[in-house]
């Protein structure tokens, strides 16, 4: 398989634009959708070189694999900063991240020069989609899935990435509610819960639908086997703040190694915030909820950026976080917001300019 671009990458212009159609100020997250999209398609062992084509649809046989649940995806960010440079966030770990998933769902690599080249060549096309009021940037949806044909339950000998993008607001209005997971899981050792698979998702969405018809925005899951252990959220990594120190979970098997996870421990550690990684017992955080020294729940994501919680339930009990004048979560999404929009200094190397 060649692993660099030899040609220059196609482009097929829309005809159109719907840009105009767009209001800006109102965007949501993942609502609308730009342009063009990158394509590459894995057919005879080999991915064939990116191409950009006008976002549409896409046709499919109806015998294609995807029943099987071979369906992978990333979510990144670009940015543009106040000179209209155009940046990206640590680019390459998505795309290897990508790859660690298409492993343990038997599809195939897709090469890092055909990720990243494709991927810049689309955003530069499409550049006046990224939005630059704070809080809004352009998400970015790489995803891969089955095409091959056939009914029988093996892996598919076709596939097709596309790079899709959306210019996006905050993905929560708001503060978030989260409910501490007993019955439902996630993820199992053994499983696929470090990979970025679609069907992690899928399997969220039921007991998420619960959670929310109870008053709640997202399940804080708790390992499989005792349900004893905090894991991850539904679409983030958590952190807890007891007295002054960040605790967050080590990602293993069944835990999504998030970029913006990691990013945050450094960061952090950095501002002289005392960090442990280490398991966390629901009964602690019960604990320090109710004796006083749990000051703060938050998520980190690349959709969720920081998203401070508000309160969490736990049978059938509800724990509301304090009001803090000057919070961690506040603090640590100014410090990485401000490296991934050029604003600050970027001593780690995270950022990609174009
Ligand atoms: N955990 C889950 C289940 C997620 O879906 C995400 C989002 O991508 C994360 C954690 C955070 O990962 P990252 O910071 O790489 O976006
Ligand atoms: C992301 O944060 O990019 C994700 O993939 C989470 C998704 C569920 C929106």
């Amino acid at each position: 398989m060649n692993n660099t671009i030899t040609k220059s990458i196609e482009i097929i212009k829309s005809d159109t634009t719907k840009i105009n159609d767009v209001d800006f100020d109102n965007l949501g997250f993942g609502k609308v959708f730009t342009d063009h999209m990158m394509v590459c398609d894995y057919k005879n062992g080999s991915w064939t070189e990116p191409k950009i084509m006008p976002f549409g649809p896409i046709t499919l046989e109806p015998s294609a694999k995807i029943h099987y649940g071979q369906s992978i995806f990333e979510g990144m960010k670009g940015y543009k900063d106040a000179d209209g440079n155009i940046m990206l966030f640590r680019p390459l770990d998505n795309c290897k991240r990508l790859n660690i998933s298409a492993e343990r769902l038997a599809m195939p690599a897709i090469p890092e020069d055909y990720f990243m080249e494709g991927l810049k060549t689309l955003l530069k096309i499409d550049s006046d989609w990224i939005p630059t009021a704070d809080g809004s940037s352009l998400y970015i949806r790489p995803f891969m899935f089955a095409t091959g044909e056939g009914f029988h339950a093996s892996p598919a000998d076709e596939y097709k990435l596309i790079i899709a993008c959306s210019p996006s607001g905050s993905y929560f209005a708001g503060k978030v509610k989260v409910l501490i997971e007993e019955k439902y899981a996630r993820a199992a050792n053994g499983g696929v819960g470090y990979a970025k698979a679609g069907g992690n998702y899928a399997g969220q969405f039921y007991p998420t639908q619960l959670a929310i018809e109870k008053g709640y925005n997202q399940v804080i899951w708790t390992d499989d086997s005792t349900h004893e252990f905090i894991e991850e959220a539904g679409a983030m990594n958590v952190f807890m703040r007891i007295n002054d120190t960040l605790i967050t979970a080590p990602t293993s098997e069944r835990i999504l190694d998030g970029i913006t996870r990691k990013s945050i421990i450094e960061i952090a550690k950095e501002d002289g915030i005392n960090v442990e990684v280490r398991k966390i017992k629901v009964s602690e955080i019960v604990e320090a909820a109710k004796n006083g020294t749990l000051k703060e729940i938050f998520g980190a994501g690349t959709a969720a950026v920081i998203s401070p919680v508000a309160g969490f339930g736990f049978r059938g009990e509800d724990f509301d976080l304090p009001e803090l004048e000057n919070p961690y979560a506040a603090k640590l999404k100014k410090r990485i917001t401000d490296i991934q929009t050029n604003k600050a200094e970027d001593k780690y190397g995270w950022r990609v300019k174009l």
